[in-house]
């Protein structure tokens, strides 16, 4: 199971890194508008500086929602890093435009993904990645880790190598339920994946070594 952060939060995003199990980054126009990034040109710089901190994957999405626009804006992108996977909003335009980018050898991430049948419609555009966000389906009190579930079930019906990159991610039982249900990618905050290491019996347990360890010396 890969882990992304998602984040556009450059002090995260090292930290993350720096713990060694990262495989990439997601963003998001929020995200970035979060951390104060506005503006074409700065976001575009933002992005290589993300690339230069993390080895894998960083999904960089299109606000464009035609798809002459996705187009011109995708490929831009895709120029920027190799590592630059393009994100691309579920609509009928993100089809083509995912199925124009697969044809042409560029990476794709659709985004925005609430159903199974939308999670179909992307594996058949080729998309490289699928978002269901999951936290945002718990939020409307509909089961967000059954989507991820189903989809397991429909992808593994034909072999669809597009991966499940569960999004909206809040915490980390949500981190430990998909890989439980075989999500091949997590995306979410840095709490979520530092939540994995936690157990009271660690602590204790670290306690006691280190107290005994000082009265044999
Ligand atoms: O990856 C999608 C994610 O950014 C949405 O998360 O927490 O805003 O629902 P959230």
């Amino acid at each position: 199971m890969k882990f992304f952060i998602d984040t556009a939060n450059l002090a995260q995003i090292k930290e993350a890194q720096e713990l060694g199990v990262l495989d990439g980054v997601t963003t998001n126009p929020s995200l970035m508008a979060k951390e104060g990034i506005t503006g074409r040109n700065n976001i575009l710089k933002h992005y290589v500086d993300i690339c230069k901190i993390v080895d894998g994957d960083v999904s960089a999405e299109v606000i464009s929602t035609d798809l002459k626009g996705m187009i011109k804006e995708g490929e831009e992108l895709a120029e920027l890093n190799e590592q630059i996977v393009v994100k691309v909003p579920m609509i009928k335009d993100g089809i083509k435009a995912i199925k124009y980018f697969t044809d042409k050898g560029i990476r794709t991430n659709c985004t925005l993904v609430f159903s199974c049948g939308q999670a179909l419609l992307a594996a058949k555009a080729g998309a490289t990645y699928v978002s269901p966000f999951i936290g945002r389906l718990d939020d409307i009190s509909t089961d967000g880790l059954n989507l991820i579930s189903e989809i397991r079930h429909i992808y593994d019906n034909y072999d669809f190598q597009t991966q499940i990159l569960a999004a909206s991610v809040r915490h980390t039982m949500h981190v430990i339920d998909c890989a439980k249900l075989g999500a091949d990618v997590m995306t979410g905050p840095l709490s979520a994946i530092e939540g994995l290491l936690k157990h009271p019996l660690t602590d204790s347990g670290l306690a006691k070594f280190l107290e005994d360890y000082q009265k044999g010396n």
